[in-house]
Protein backbone atom coordinates (compact mmCIF):
# COMPACT_ATOMS: atom_id res chain seq x y z
CA UNK A 1 0.00 0.00 0.00
CA UNK A 2 1.62 3.63 -1.01
CA UNK A 3 2.04 5.33 2.01
CA UNK A 4 0.15 8.35 2.72
CA UNK A 5 1.50 11.40 4.54
CA UNK A 6 -0.97 14.08 5.51
CA UNK A 7 0.51 18.20 6.31
CA UNK A 8 -2.19 19.64 8.40
CA UNK A 9 -2.95 23.18 8.20
CA UNK A 10 -5.00 25.55 9.91
CA UNK A 11 -7.34 24.11 12.36
CA UNK A 12 -5.95 20.62 11.99
CA UNK A 13 -2.62 21.22 13.83
CA UNK A 14 -3.17 17.43 14.97
CA UNK A 15 -5.25 14.88 13.64
CA UNK A 16 -7.83 13.77 15.93
CA UNK A 17 -8.96 10.11 15.19
CA UNK A 18 -4.98 9.48 14.82
CA UNK A 19 -3.67 6.72 17.47
CA UNK A 20 0.50 7.56 17.47
CA UNK A 21 2.62 5.04 17.43
CA UNK A 22 5.78 6.89 17.03
CA UNK A 23 7.14 10.64 17.08
CA UNK A 24 10.23 11.22 14.30
CA UNK A 25 12.10 14.41 14.39
CA UNK A 26 13.81 14.31 11.57
CA UNK A 27 16.65 16.72 10.00
CA UNK A 28 16.69 17.47 6.66
CA UNK A 29 19.10 18.98 4.03
CA UNK A 30 16.99 22.14 4.12
CA UNK A 31 16.63 22.67 7.82
CA UNK A 32 14.31 20.93 10.00
CA UNK A 33 10.48 20.41 9.09
CA UNK A 34 6.99 22.31 11.01
CA UNK A 35 7.02 19.60 13.68
CA UNK A 36 8.07 16.43 14.29
CA UNK A 37 6.10 13.71 11.60
CA UNK A 38 3.32 11.49 13.73
CA UNK A 39 3.02 8.01 12.99
CA UNK A 40 0.34 6.73 13.00
CA UNK A 41 -2.84 4.79 12.09
CA UNK A 42 -5.89 6.84 11.60
CA UNK A 43 -9.74 4.23 10.32
CA UNK A 44 -6.95 1.76 10.94
CA UNK A 45 -4.21 2.51 8.24
CA UNK A 46 -1.18 3.35 8.77
CA UNK A 47 0.44 7.42 7.80
CA UNK A 48 2.23 9.78 8.46
CA UNK A 49 1.07 13.34 9.97
CA UNK A 50 2.43 16.48 9.72
CA UNK A 51 1.64 20.17 11.05
CA UNK A 52 2.40 22.61 8.25
CA UNK A 53 2.14 25.36 10.50
CA UNK A 54 3.97 23.70 14.25
CA UNK A 55 1.61 21.97 16.79
CA UNK A 56 1.24 25.77 18.39
CA UNK A 57 0.74 26.88 15.07
CA UNK A 58 3.15 29.36 15.34
CA UNK A 59 4.70 29.38 11.92
CA UNK A 60 3.23 31.97 9.52
CA UNK A 61 2.66 30.93 5.68
CA UNK A 62 5.86 32.55 4.64
CA UNK A 63 7.74 30.98 7.29
CA UNK A 64 6.97 27.43 6.73
CA UNK A 65 9.98 25.69 5.63
CA UNK A 66 8.08 23.78 2.79
CA UNK A 67 11.10 22.06 1.68
CA UNK A 68 12.19 20.22 4.76
CA UNK A 69 8.43 19.87 5.43
CA UNK A 70 8.27 17.76 1.66
CA UNK A 71 11.55 15.86 2.09
CA UNK A 72 11.26 15.33 5.29
CA UNK A 73 7.61 13.20 4.70
CA UNK A 74 9.53 11.80 1.70
CA UNK A 75 12.07 10.31 3.91
CA UNK A 76 9.59 8.92 6.00
CA UNK A 77 8.72 6.80 2.86
CA UNK A 78 5.70 8.75 1.71
CA UNK A 79 4.80 8.53 -1.82
CA UNK A 80 0.96 10.40 -1.10
CA UNK A 81 0.09 13.30 0.27
CA UNK A 82 -2.96 14.83 1.05
CA UNK A 83 -2.40 18.84 1.58
CA UNK A 84 -5.16 20.13 4.07
CA UNK A 85 -5.57 23.88 3.72
CA UNK A 86 -8.24 26.55 4.93
CA UNK A 87 -8.70 29.13 2.26
CA UNK A 88 -11.29 32.26 1.54
CA UNK A 89 -14.01 31.34 -1.29
CA UNK A 90 -14.06 33.92 -4.39
CA UNK A 91 -16.60 31.84 -6.25
CA UNK A 92 -20.39 31.89 -5.64
CA UNK A 93 -20.41 28.31 -4.53
CA UNK A 94 -17.31 28.41 -2.29
CA UNK A 95 -18.77 29.62 0.32
CA UNK A 96 -17.96 28.92 3.97
CA UNK A 97 -18.19 25.34 4.83
CA UNK A 98 -17.61 23.73 1.62
CA UNK A 99 -14.80 21.32 0.60
CA UNK A 100 -13.02 22.12 -2.68
CA UNK A 101 -10.89 19.73 -4.59
CA UNK A 102 -8.80 22.12 -7.07
CA UNK A 103 -7.56 20.87 -9.80
CA UNK A 104 -5.30 23.95 -10.75
CA UNK A 105 -3.43 27.05 -9.17
CA UNK A 106 -2.36 30.54 -9.76
CA UNK A 107 0.91 31.41 -7.13
CA UNK A 108 1.19 34.97 -6.73
CA UNK A 109 3.72 33.69 -3.84
CA UNK A 110 7.21 35.79 -3.34
CA UNK A 111 10.87 35.20 -1.51
CA UNK A 112 9.65 31.83 -0.94
CA UNK A 113 12.52 28.86 -0.92
CA UNK A 114 10.44 27.81 -3.91
CA UNK A 115 12.63 24.74 -5.26
CA UNK A 116 15.37 22.25 -4.80
CA UNK A 117 17.29 23.33 -7.75
CA UNK A 118 19.39 25.47 -6.16
CA UNK A 119 22.00 25.14 -8.06
CA UNK A 120 24.40 22.84 -6.08
CA UNK A 121 22.72 19.78 -4.02
CA UNK A 122 19.96 19.53 -6.75
CA UNK A 123 20.74 19.77 -10.36
CA UNK A 124 18.66 22.24 -12.61
CA UNK A 125 15.15 20.27 -13.91
CA UNK A 126 12.07 22.00 -14.98
CA UNK A 127 9.48 19.64 -13.91
CA UNK A 128 6.23 19.29 -15.67
CA UNK A 129 3.75 21.39 -13.87
CA UNK A 130 1.09 21.60 -16.35
CA UNK A 131 -1.32 19.39 -13.90
CA UNK A 132 -0.32 20.47 -10.54
CA UNK A 133 -2.06 17.93 -8.31
CA UNK A 134 -2.12 14.37 -8.96
CA UNK A 135 -5.50 13.45 -10.46
CA UNK A 136 -6.06 10.04 -8.98
CA UNK A 137 -5.49 11.33 -5.64
CA UNK A 138 -7.65 14.24 -6.66
CA UNK A 139 -10.64 11.34 -7.74
CA UNK A 140 -10.38 9.44 -4.86
CA UNK A 141 -10.38 12.60 -2.26
CA UNK A 142 -13.78 12.83 -4.53
CA UNK A 143 -15.00 9.36 -4.21
CA UNK A 144 -14.51 9.46 -0.56
CA UNK A 145 -16.14 12.97 -0.09
CA UNK A 146 -19.21 11.61 -2.13
CA UNK A 147 -19.20 8.68 -0.27
CA UNK A 148 -19.45 10.66 2.81
CA UNK A 149 -22.02 12.83 1.57
CA UNK A 150 -20.00 15.87 2.01
CA UNK A 151 -19.95 16.45 -1.89
CA UNK A 152 -16.75 18.21 -2.32
CA UNK A 153 -16.27 20.45 -5.34
CA UNK A 154 -14.43 18.98 -8.21
CA UNK A 155 -12.34 21.07 -9.46
CA UNK A 156 -11.16 24.92 -9.21
CA UNK A 157 -8.27 27.43 -9.10
CA UNK A 158 -6.25 27.85 -5.86
CA UNK A 159 -4.69 31.48 -5.47
CA UNK A 160 -1.78 30.99 -3.25
CA UNK A 161 -1.16 34.51 -2.11
CA UNK A 162 1.85 35.40 0.37
CA UNK A 163 0.12 36.82 3.62
CA UNK A 164 0.53 36.84 6.50
CA UNK A 165 -2.51 39.38 5.94
CA UNK A 166 -5.86 39.05 4.08
CA UNK A 167 -6.25 40.59 0.81
CA UNK A 168 -7.86 43.96 -0.23
CA UNK A 169 -11.53 43.70 -1.90
CA UNK A 170 -9.42 44.87 -5.43
CA UNK A 171 -6.86 42.11 -4.92
CA UNK A 172 -9.46 39.27 -4.40
CA UNK A 173 -11.53 41.13 -7.68
CA UNK A 174 -8.23 40.77 -9.68
CA UNK A 175 -8.00 37.28 -8.34
CA UNK A 176 -11.53 36.57 -9.62
CA UNK A 177 -10.75 37.81 -13.14
CA UNK A 178 -7.68 35.56 -13.10
CA UNK A 179 -10.52 33.11 -12.39
CA UNK A 180 -9.51 31.77 -8.97
CA UNK A 181 -12.12 30.20 -6.93
CA UNK A 182 -10.85 29.79 -3.94
CA UNK A 183 -7.58 31.48 -1.74
CA UNK A 184 -4.90 30.33 0.79
CA UNK A 185 -1.47 31.31 1.71
CA UNK A 186 0.13 27.64 1.93
CA UNK A 187 -0.93 26.03 -1.56
CA UNK A 188 2.86 27.16 -2.82
CA UNK A 189 5.69 25.96 -2.94
CA UNK A 190 4.20 22.88 -1.55
CA UNK A 191 2.44 21.57 -4.17
CA UNK A 192 5.55 22.16 -6.58
CA UNK A 193 8.28 20.82 -4.05
CA UNK A 194 6.22 17.91 -3.67
CA UNK A 195 6.51 17.92 -7.29
CA UNK A 196 10.06 17.92 -7.42
CA UNK A 197 10.08 15.10 -4.87
CA UNK A 198 7.98 12.71 -7.65
CA UNK A 199 5.16 12.43 -4.61
CA UNK A 200 1.61 12.38 -5.48
CA UNK A 201 -0.28 15.27 -4.11
CA UNK A 202 -3.70 16.68 -4.12
CA UNK A 203 -5.01 19.54 -1.91
CA UNK A 204 -8.48 19.68 0.30
CA UNK A 205 -8.78 22.96 0.47
CA UNK A 206 -11.67 23.50 3.50
CA UNK A 207 -13.47 27.61 3.03
CA UNK A 208 -13.59 28.70 6.14
CA UNK A 209 -14.73 32.74 5.29
CA UNK A 210 -15.72 34.57 1.91
CA UNK A 211 -12.72 36.19 0.81
CA UNK A 212 -12.38 39.87 1.34
CA UNK A 213 -14.96 42.42 -0.30
CA UNK A 214 -17.21 38.81 -0.57
CA UNK A 215 -19.85 39.11 1.68
CA UNK A 216 -19.77 39.54 5.34
CA UNK A 217 -16.60 40.24 7.93
CA UNK A 218 -14.07 37.97 7.46
CA UNK A 219 -13.22 37.21 11.17
CA UNK A 220 -16.90 36.70 11.98
CA UNK A 221 -18.02 32.96 12.97
CA UNK A 222 -14.54 32.27 11.27
CA UNK A 223 -13.30 29.76 14.18
CA UNK A 224 -16.96 27.85 13.85
CA UNK A 225 -16.03 27.57 10.13
CA UNK A 226 -12.90 26.10 10.66
CA UNK A 227 -14.18 23.63 13.63
CA UNK A 228 -16.91 22.41 11.39
CA UNK A 229 -14.87 22.57 8.21
CA UNK A 230 -12.11 20.70 9.59
CA UNK A 231 -14.64 17.94 10.95
CA UNK A 232 -15.85 17.11 7.36
CA UNK A 233 -12.02 17.17 5.88
CA UNK A 234 -11.56 14.67 8.77
CA UNK A 235 -14.59 12.68 7.68
CA UNK A 236 -13.93 12.74 4.24
CA UNK A 237 -10.04 11.54 5.41
CA UNK A 238 -11.98 8.82 7.30
CA UNK A 239 -14.17 7.24 4.46
CA UNK A 240 -10.90 7.79 1.70
CA UNK A 241 -8.83 5.42 4.22
CA UNK A 242 -11.64 3.01 5.02
CA UNK A 243 -12.19 2.59 1.09
CA UNK A 244 -8.51 2.27 0.74
CA UNK A 245 -8.87 -0.78 -1.26
CA UNK A 246 -11.86 0.03 -2.59
CA UNK A 247 -10.48 2.97 -4.52
N1 LIG B 1 -7.31 34.70 2.07
C1 LIG B 1 -6.12 34.07 2.08
N2 LIG B 1 -5.89 32.99 2.82
C2 LIG B 1 -6.90 32.49 3.56
C3 LIG B 1 -8.16 33.11 3.58
C4 LIG B 1 -8.37 34.27 2.80
O1 LIG B 1 -9.47 34.88 2.78
N3 LIG B 1 -8.93 32.38 4.43
C5 LIG B 1 -8.16 31.35 4.89
N4 LIG B 1 -6.92 31.42 4.35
Amino acid sequence: MTMLGIIGGTGMTQLDGLVIEREQALATPWGAPSSPLLHGRFAGIPLVFLARHGFDHDLPPHLVNYRANCWALREAGVRRVVAVNAVGGISGDCGPGSLVIPDQLIDYTWGRAHTYCDGEAEPLRHVDFTEPYTNEVREWLLWAGAAAGLEPRDGGIYAATQGPRLETAAEVDRLARDGCDVIGMTGMPEAALARELGLEYACCAVVVNWAAGRGGDIHEELEQWVETGMAAARRLLEFALSGEDAA
